[in-house]
């Protein structure tokens, strides 16, 4: 059997922060490496820089067991580790749909320079297909110890809020990789994630990385599909909600991913498909994901809609107005607000000249550094106050359980715009609310 390797995860952001704290607690001895040295810091005493359900607690256990350590030293890594997981993150380019690979690119040349023995670089980022065969030929240029450093692609599929799940158990495993070495030492360096019965998909390294963007677009696609619906719905006084249950009981359909609402945002399905496009068209096939546009184009109408519907409920002009907009995070259970469509949603009202005040339960500090401009109250019914308008955004729990008459009592005007058909209209309308959603008459 193949001895345990020694594992370092560069890059500590949601993906691989988790994924260091999480194969340090199932027994790996783990370095995780960051640019940047006050992540580095919280990381090394025991601080999750960003919101994720259940991995703080991890964290003080694996820094407990003293498998784990942080450094802002790749030189340092690349002596220590065995099998080295490329976790930094690919945004889209400011001046391009593309992904900006320059951190990829950065740490694997970084690394590779200080590798001076046998070891497996394994790529965890998503990336344009097509990268990680460049980068293998990086690294045995670079590499001291030339080919006797292999690359392979073990693409992540982890949700945030969900994150520890997905990492410990994911639903599948795929390794992209070039020889029956680097297949056995990912299955080293995940034992006992395997040893769950955890299915793996060995695959070369173009299929691995295509995976990854191929999940991503077809779950945008499932979101946009049923917000395409809602659309229709909305011309004919159909409801998308019932629809969307209706459709749901169909097996091979499946009620999965098929919620109606403001739509898609986050750090990945976004940019991916927006990446994923423009490789095709690199490659010539852009016609075969022609459609991706259209994905991102529903998608973005939905937080227009979202807005118009706020105006519609302010007699058609939101200027003066005061609207609660109840969420800030991309969805429930994150601080992320990449991307975010509920802060899309609130920027938008206050360029229009609404006196927007904001509340999450998570995201309040990212949200503040971002959009200065707009106002935070302390807690949901503290954003409501005097308000002229509520607008659901993002559908934390603690929102669902708001009681309608409590909330009524505190604001101007008993009128609710459910971003995220997260609310029972019967229940608001008995309250005396005028309940308004995408897609729902
Ligand atoms: C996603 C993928 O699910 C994950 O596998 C990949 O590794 C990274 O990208 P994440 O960005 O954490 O994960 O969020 P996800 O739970 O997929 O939600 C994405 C967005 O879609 C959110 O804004 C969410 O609110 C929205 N959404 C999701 C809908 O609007 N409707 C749905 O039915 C489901």
């Amino acid at each position: 059997m193949t001895k345990t390797p020694r594992l370092t995860v560069i890059g500590t952001g949601y993906l691989g922060a988790t994924h260091a704290i999480c194969m340090a607690v199932m027994g790996y001895e783990v370095i995780g490496v960051d640019v940047d040295p006050v992540k580095v810091a919280k990381l090394a005493s025991g601080e999750v820089p960003f919101f994720e359900p259940g991995l703080p607690e991890l964290l003080a256990k694996a820094l407990e067991t003293g498998r784990l350590r942080f450094t802002t030293s790749l030189a340092e890594a690349a002596a220590f580790g065995d099998v080295h997981f490329i976790c930094v993150g690919t945004p889209q380019r400011k001046d391009s749909p593309a992904a900006d690979l320059t951190y990829v690119d950065s740490s694997v040349t970084e690394l590779a320079r200080h590798l001076t023995r046998r070891a497996l670089v394994v790529g965890k980022s998503t990336v344009p297909v097509g990268t990680a065969g460049r980068l293998a030929q990086l690294i045995r240029d670079v590499a001291p110890a030339g080919d006797q450093v292999e690359l392979a692609w073990n693409p992540e599929f982890l949700r945030e809020g969900f994150a520890v799940d997905d990492t410990m158990k994911p639903d599948r495993m795929v390794f992209g990789v070039t020889s029956s070495w680097a297949e056995e030492m990912l299955r080293a360096a995940f034992r006992p994630v395997l040893a769950q019965g955890v299915p793996v998909k060995v695959t070369d390294l173009q299929t691995a990385e295509l995976v990854k963007v191929a999940a991503n677009s077809f779950l945008a696609t499932k979101i946009s599909y049923i917000n395409a619906m809602a659309e229709i719905c909305e011309a004919t006084g159909a409801d998308v909600h019932d629809l969307a249950e209706a459709l749901a009981y169909d097996e091979r359909i499946g009620g999965k991913f098929l919620r109606p609402g403001l739509g898609f945002g986050g750090g990945c399905l976004p940019k991916d498909i927006r990446a994923f496009t423009h490789r095709a068209e690199e490659l010539g096939v852009g016609q075969a994901v022609g459609f991706l546009r259209e994905i991102d184009g529903i998608n973005t109408r939905r937080r227009a809609r979202t807005v118009d519907l706020v105006v519609e409920l302010c007699d058609g002009d939101v200027s003066g107005k005061r609207v609660a907009a109840l969420g800030a995070a991309f969805k429930p259970n994150s601080d992320d607000i990449r991307d975010a469509p509920a802060l899309d949603v609130a920027a938008t009202l206050a360029r229009m000249g609404a006196d927007v005040i904001v509340y999450d339960p998570a995201a309040m500090d990212n949200a503040k550094k971002q959009h200065p401009e707009l106002g935070y109250g302390v807690n949901a019914l503290d954003a409501a106050r005097d308000a002229d308008v509520v607008v659901l955004l993002t559908e934390w729990t603690e929102f669902r359980e708001i009681d309608p008459a409590t909330m009524g009592a505190v604001v101007g005007r008993r009128k609710l715009v459910d971003g995220r058909h997260a609310l029972d209209p019967v229940q608001w309308r008995a309250a005396g609310w005028e309940y308004r959603a995408l897609g729902r008459p």
